[in-house]
């Protein structure tokens, strides 16, 4: 069993330096998978053509909530376009972010329902990114993705609304922040939901996990989420590696 890293974002500049040799490393260091994602529209073909070098690598594509203003018709549909490359298996990142508030409310809200449409056309999976937005983003997935499949990504919101997505056939993805002293809300999610509900995730260069807090993230990293999660429910980090690795192949299809 080895390591798979639901959500990253190796095209970010702060991998420019050393990319190669960081994603050539990771074999070594017991991650097997990758599915790298987009958040830009211009990352869109980049994470896309990524994950054609390297056969260990998978690609989202999306457009995340705080980027959607550069969107249009004409963009849309190339981003479309790219759903039917090879390797691309999921649309995402796509969602409603309240804490920045770089978009307006609706314009976020439109561009989310576009996008959660385009996955059911495609038959993909969704890579959900949901901050200070809980109600909104409930409302919009019980109307527009029931029975569509993906995964709340860094999940922040209660144990009680992560059991709702649950039910709604969803994975929480759990990264670095489970591993925070002060992140309770976390800690008790993962204690209340089955593992075989739980992906792991990186996000990185973002959100690196102890002992590596503010530092840049990569997927060699995501052990110490898995011995947090072992830790919190009482069982050995392989099992949390091996039942994460196998909801994920089955969230992905793979
Ligand atoms: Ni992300």
């Amino acid at each position: 069993m080895m390591i798979f890293d639901t959500h990253a974002h190796y095209d970010d500049e702060q991998f420019d330096t050393d990319r190669e040799e960081l994603l050539t490393s990771m074999e070594e260091n017991n991650v097997g998978t990758i599915v790298n994602v987009s958040a830009t529209f211009d990352s869109c073909a980049r994470v896309t053509k990524m994950a054609l070098k390297y056969p260990f690598m998978y690609a989202a594509v999306g457009v995340h909530p705080d980027e959607v203003g550069a969107l249009d018709d004409e963009k849309f549909a190339k981003m479309e376009s790219l759903l039917s490359e090879e390797k691309v298996v999921a649309v995402g990142e796509i969602g409603l972010d309240y804490y920045w508030d770089n978009e307006s409310h609706d314009l976020q809200k439109e561009w989310f329902i576009r996008q959660l449409d385009l996955a059911r056309k495609h038959d993909l999976p969704v890579l959900i990114h949901s901050r200070e937005a809980a109600a909104d983003t409930m409302a919009i997935m019980k109307e527009h993705a029931q029975g569509l499949g993906g995964v709340i990504h860094c999940y922040s919101y209660s144990k009680e609304m992560a059991k709702e997505y649950v039910k709604m056939r969803f994975y929480i993805g759990i990264g670095g922040v489970v591993t925070f002293k002060n992140a309770r809300k976390v800690k008790e999610t993962v204690e209340d939901i089955p593992l075989t509900s739980i992906v792991l995730e990186t996000d990185c260069p973002y959100l690196a996990p102890e002992p590596y807090r503010g530092k840049r993230n990569n997927s060699a990293y995501i052990r110490y989420v898995a011995e947090e999660i072992a830790k919190i429910k009482g069982i050995s980090c392989e099992e949390v590696i091996a039942q994460t690795e196998e909801n994920a192949r089955k969230m992905y299809h793979l």
